[in-house]
């Protein structure tokens, strides 16, 4: 019952000498593997070719999300990263993104290219609606960071289950779009997400809304976007992730002066945090236990 490790080589020292430390049985990598029957979990961005494994029981994502990896055999369960690093992270982009859209940096930005000295209304952060579109982990994190920036906080998430944010579910979308002057999007990418922030539900939000997307790249129809700051319904946006990734240089959204892109860097895993993540997997695996991450493959997240 072994955990092969099939991610980023530069991790590979600080995983082994953690499984080393702990006695969990570990294997660095396919080149490493004598008897592919003593596989049972693989830790992996990109997984290999599964079928090799027969006693596979689990594959566990480095990253906080899992719509990247293929269905999965019948009986191989899902995990995904659980990092607090990666939640911090993530937080301290979207409330950089969320100051930068509230105080009209990317208007700012681009007058200076021009060394154009002229000032713009300023708004306190109370009268500023915030909508965070997925609130979990990371959602609720950053809800609170804003609320105590003082924002007028409200969260969707797919149940619209009690948060410390005013909450609606997802049958209220409308509402909640209709109160959003910034829309944060933290949704993991679903079926049933992918798309989401289309010409649609973009015409919902308030004239003048910023959006800030931190989610994955196919949740944003980019068209959709262009369309509703041309038309001057929204003002402006911050990007961390595109669709492709990562965006071509002559894409037209790298030179227009309402957007501004990071290339999907909101977080990185920590080494250590993730190998000590995969160690409690791997930890709960061999005890029965419930495995911490666990993801509902039916739901996809
Ligand atoms: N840019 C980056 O570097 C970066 C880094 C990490 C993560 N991310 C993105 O952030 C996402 C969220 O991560 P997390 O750890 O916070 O995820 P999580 O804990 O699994 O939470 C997901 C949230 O989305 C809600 N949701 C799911 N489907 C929905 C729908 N159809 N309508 C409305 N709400 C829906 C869920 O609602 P319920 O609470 O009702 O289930 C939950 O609140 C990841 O999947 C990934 O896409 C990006």
């Amino acid at each position: 019952m072994a955990l092969l490790f099939h991610t980023t080589p530069a991790r590979l020292p600080i995983w082994q000498k953690l499984f080393a430390e702990a006695g969990e049985p570990f294997i660095a990598g396919e080149d490493a593997v004598t008897d592919p029957a003593e596989v049972t979990a693989i830790a992996c961005w990109t997984p290999p070719d599964l079928s090799r494994y027969p006693n596979l029981r689990l594959v566990l994502s480095v990253g906080a999300g899992v719509d990247h990896l293929p269905a999965l055999p019948q009986g191989v369960a899902l995990a995904r990263t659980l990092a607090p690093g990666i939640e911090a992270m993530v937080r301290d982009w979207v409330v950089m993104a969320t100051l930068m859209l509230h105080r009209d940096m990317p208007l700012y930005i681009d007058q200076a290219g021009r060394g154009e000295w002229r000032t713009h209304p300023v708004r306190l952060s109370t009268s500023r609606r915030v909508g965070i579109m997925g609130m979990g982990r990371i959602g609720g994190l950053v809800a609170g960071s804003l609320q105590a920036l003082g924002f007028d906080v409200a969260g969707l998430s797919r149940t619209g289950s009690t948060g410390t944010v005013p909450m609606f579910a997802a049958s209220q979308r409308d509402a909640f779009l209709a109160r959003s002057d910034l829309l944060i999007c933290l949704l993991p990418l679903t079926p049933e997400t992918r798309g989401i922030l289309n010409a649609e539900t973009l015409a919902k939000l308030p004239a003048g809304a910023g959006l800030i997307h931190a989610g994955r790249g196919a949740h944003l129809d980019a068209q959709a976007l262009r369309a509703a700051l041309d038309a001057g319904h929204l003002s402006a946006a911050m990007l961390d992730v595109t669709d492709p990734e990562p965006l071509p240089t002559e894409h037209w959204i790298w030179s227009d002066p309402r957007i501004i892109v990071t290339p999907h860097i909101a977080a990185q895993t920590d080494a250590l945090e993730g190998a000590r993540h995969a160690l409690t997997v791997m930890q709960a695996l061999r005890q029965g236990a419930p495995i911490p991450g666990l993801v509902d493959q039916a739901r996809g997240y």
